[in-house]
Order: structure tokens, then sequence, then C-alpha cells
């Protein structure tokens, strides 16, 4: 059956607990009525935040920006994937680009934050993707399958199938520019591809992609399912939850047309 992801990165925005509790009133209201039985819908907030996301509506999931791949300890300044998960976290923003720009991390340690996430039982959304002068020396390919082989190094079919890529090209976040749904059919195979040979056909299937970049509802299909990707990761546009609850109901609409399509091709 299909399914999308519709998952709301908040990043460092919403400077009160005011500001919070309105973006929260204001989602609750755009989603009152609506039934998203193939959609799931995700918002992370800043981490000082998500006490107050607890009662979100349904069909909404609580999810987190990051984590320290530790239990508890000497860490100061970090947040640990069991504070998250004690606190009703289900999804986590794992490697996310500007974490690599301004906080250095490295392949190495997003793999680590995937163990620790995957063994407190949280679902991580790991970003991948290449930065502008990678693509125009043709390296895209090159620094995807980097990334992927180092990330998933050593899982399990079981553990790779439960994380969430989103590819996320540096040079479309926040900028407005956008790959071609071409472009981005191009890396859903050689990702299909490289999951194929890492683990096996099934497994493959079954680790969902996100495109993520500039998102708008406006020109959701084209990066969305028409390039075979199973949702977005949107930033600027999910501080609007209207826009965020419009691409859910686009996703849900596009879930059951495919679904009625594939139901009415084996009947
Ligand atoms: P954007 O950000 O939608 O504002 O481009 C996407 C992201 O960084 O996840």
């Amino acid at each position: 059956m299909r399914k999308f992801y519709v998952i709301g990165n908040l990043k460092m925005n919403m400077l009160s607990r005011e500001e919070a509790a309105q973006y929260l009133s204001v989602l609750r209201r755009e989603v009152q009525g609506k039934r998203y039985e193939h959609v799931t819908g995700a918002v992370c907030p800043p981490f000082l935040y998500l006490s107050q996301f607890d009662h979100l509506p349904e069909g909404i999931k609580k999810g987190a920006q990051n984590l320290f791949p530790e239990k508890s300890g000497a860490y100061t300044g970090e947040i640990s994937p069991v504070m998250l998960k004690n606190d009703g976290v289900e999804y986590v923003i794992i490697g996310h680009s500007e974490r690599r720009q301004h906080a250095g991390e490295t392949n190495e340690m997003i793999r680590e934050k995937i163990v620790a996430a995957l063994k407190h039982h949280l679902i991580p959304i790991v970003c991948i993707g290449e930065m502008a002068a990678e693509r125009r020396a043709e390296e895209t390919d090159r620094i995807l399958a980097l990334q992927i082989q180092t990330i998933f190094a050593g899982l399990s079919k079981s553990q790779a199938e439960k994380i969430i890529v989103a590819y996320e090209p540096c040079w479309a976040i926040g900028t407005d520019v956008l790959p071609t749904t071409g472009e981005l059919l191009q890396v859903r195979v050689m990702l299909r591809k490289m999951f194929t040979e890492m683990f096996d056909a099934q497994t493959a299937e079954r680790i969902a992609v996100l495109y993520g970049g500039s998102v708008k509802s406006s020109f959701l299909a084209e990066v969305s399912w028409e390039a075979q990707m199973d949702g977005v990761l949107v930033g600027h546009e999910s501080l609007f939850p209207y826009e965020l609850v419009k691409m859910m109901g686009l996703c849900e609409e596009e879930a059951l047309r495919q679904n009625e399509q594939s139901s009415s091709r084996i009947g």
C-alpha cells in the first residue's frame, strides 16, 4: 500500500513559548476534521518546546532535530535518545546538512547517532546530499554513495529498513532552487540499487526516501511521487501549518489514487 511522509523541520525558529503555543493552535485548527490513512505527518520543533508538542493532532507525530549517541552522563549541552523517547518523541532528524556545516558532523558521527536512535526505538530521518560545488564537479553520485556506504555500514536488514533517508541537496535548501524531477528520479534509482546491493531488493523497497530542499505545496508532485519519492522533508514552509497540512492532504489524495489503481490492476 502506498504511503507518504510529510515531515516539518522547524529548525531554530519560534522565539518564545507563546510563539510555539500559537503555532500549535493554528496547526490543530488546520488539521481539524481531516483524516490521514496513508500519510504520516511529523513536526520537529527545537528541543526547548518539545514538551509543548505533547498533544499533537492525530496523524501528526512528534519529532526532534538531533540527538547525542549516549544514554546519559557528562555530555554538557547534549540530549540523549532515551530523554527523547521518554518525552514521547518518535522521529529524529539526524545529520542535517546544517549540522554537518555548523557542528562539524561527519558520516561516522551520523552513523553512531542512527545506531543510538534505533537502539532506543526512535525512527531516524537521515539527511544526505551534495554541496553546490560537488554538483558542479559532477560528483553527486560519488558523494551520495560515500554517505550511504558509511552511514549504513554494518547495519542489519531489519535496522536498515526502519531508517528514513532524506535526500537534501545543500544547494536546494532555503534557496528556491530545485532539482528537476528527472534528477531526483536518477537519485532515487541509484539509492534503490545501492540498498539492493548492500542488503536485498525487499529491504531496498522498505527504506523510505524523502526529498527535502525548498519544498512548497505548489510543486509537491514534481519532487515527491513523480520522482518516486516517499514524501518530503519541509523546512521553511513547515512554519506555516496551513502549508504543511495542505501537503499532507495532497499526499493522502495521491496515495488513495495510486492504491486504487494498483487494486484495480490486481482485480
Ligand atoms: P527548506 O529546508 O525547505 O527551508 O529549504 C529544508 C531542510 O533543510 O530540511
